[in-house]
């Protein structure tokens, strides 16, 4: 025990690039401070007779010296900032006395009361970073630290920035459905809109969280017909972002996924207007993953393919080449197929898939009206007429349909 008075640590941020900072122990400890060490520049030396693999990988890939052997008086020579972390004790503490003779801030993983600085629980949004110290509760920290940061990154803590979102426009990828699957930089950028243009697919829930102030904007697509035509949403965007306003097009799913985003990116370039685009999780492997099933599974399918089932196979317009989809022997996930899924079952088998392949299809998938109807290939088309499946629907057909504990026999 330290006998001297108990005062809060002083924070600070210490700048080290090119500041040799010692790191004694390969272990989790090590693991899981090197990153940060790495990321501020540190020309990190680790003394360790061993390693984990993460930490060796480091070494490996020549982001910090590693001399393979225990602590040796001397080590601290020339360091700005040790991390003592070794398992033995002993060595532990002669570190932590040399580091103090040598007036070299010292964390140690052992003992918080013995060590001379005190890592805080860091996180990182966006240029900002959050460091929380609670004397000795690191739980807390941790609490803290993911409140702030999850704030910052969702936008539900209001930090405006000094710099305000210039006019633009992103086209952000909301995700199958579930609110939670968009990404944090998606749902950071909706949190700044000043217009929400959105998609009838997608996390429909966040347009519930958006301020007054926000104009948002239903560019819903009903299948077979259109609430908006695409030119009107371009037109829309277009001319919002004009007026000087930052406008989010929330999609569902992935923007370039049967979503005709780049559409939208290529007239927003033609009007000089600056996009962004953020990736979304796809419903091409997302819904089938809620409900179950792989798209590729060891030993089972090493490809899969995501097809549009959005034009019927015998359509001239159709640009599938159906028949050399039914000689693959991988997975095959249909998105906008309920309506036609008769007459591509059909194509599929007449040119070789075998009729017993199983297939799922997948309504409404990660949100709370999901249900899975599971088949043939011989008897999707009568499951999806009794059962009265509707879309959205993802359409999956292949032998990874059947790998899961909890997938129900086919039909
Ligand atoms: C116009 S496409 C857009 C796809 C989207 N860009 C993506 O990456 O998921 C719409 C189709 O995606 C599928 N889909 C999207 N969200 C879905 C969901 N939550 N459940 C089932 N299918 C979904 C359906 O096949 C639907 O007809």
């Amino acid at each position: 025990m330290s006998d001297r008075p108990e005062h809060p640590a002083y924070p600070v941020g210490l700048r080290l690039t090119g500041r040799r900072v010692v790191v004694l122990g390969g272990g989790t400890v090590a693991q899981r401070r090197l990153p940060a060490l790495l990321a501020a520049g540190a020309d990190v030396l680790l003394i360790a007779p061993s390693a984990t693999p993460s930490v060796e990988a480091m070494a490996e890939a020549g982001e910090l010296r590693w001399e393979r052997r225990a602590y040796r008086p001397g080590d601290l020579d020339g360091a700005w900032y040790a991390v003592v972390a070794t398992d033995d004790p002993e060595a532990n503490a002669a570190a932590s006395a040399e580091a103090e003779e040598r007036r070299v801030w010292c964390v140690r993983s052992d003992d918080a009361e013995a060590a001379t600085a005190w890592t805080p629980a860091t996180g990182r949004s966006e240029g900002v970073t959050v460091a929380v110290l609670t004397g000795r509760d690191p739980r807390r920290s941790a609490a803290v630290r993911d409140a702030v940061v999850e704030g910052l990154r969702d936008g539900t803590l209001a930090a405006p920035r000094h710099r305000t979102r210039g006019a633009g426009v992103a086209l952000v990828g909301g995700g199958p459905g579930d609110p939670d699957l968009i990404t944090v930089r998606g749902r950071r950028l909706l949190a700044e809109a000043d217009v929400v243009i959105a998609d009838r697919l997608g996390p429909r829930d966040l347009l519930d969280e958006l301020p007054p102030h926000v104009e948002v904007i239903d560019a819903a697509k009903i299948p077979y017909g259109r609430a908006m035509a695409q030119e009107a949403i371009n037109d829309a965007l277009v001319e919002r972002a004009k007026a000087g306003k930052f406008v989010v097009r929330l999609k569902g799913g992935d923007p370039f996924v049967f979503g005709r985003g780049m559409e939208e990116a290529q007239a927003l370039a033609e009007a000089g207007i600056p996009v962004t685009v953020v990736p979304g999780i796809s419903s091409s492997i997302s819904v089938p993953g809620a409900a179950g099933i792989p798209v590729t599974h060891r030993g089972v399918a090493h490809e899969f393919t995501v097809v549009s089932g959005h034009v019927a196979p015998d359509d001239p317009r159709s640009l599938v080449d159906w028949e050399a989809l039914a000689r693959l022997r991988g997975t095959l996930v249909m998105l906008m197929a309920v309506e036609r899924i008769g007459a591509i079952a059909r194509v599929l088998v007449e040119h070789g898939r075998d009729p017993g392949t199983p297939v799922a299809v997948v309504q409404e998938g990660t949100m709370a009206a999901q249900r899975r109807v599971d088949a043939t290939l011989a008897t999707v088309a009568e499951a999806v007429e009794a059962q009265d499946v509707r879309p959205p629907a993802v359409i999956v057909v292949g032998e990874v349909v059947g790998v899961g504990p909890a997938a129900p026999a086919a039909r």
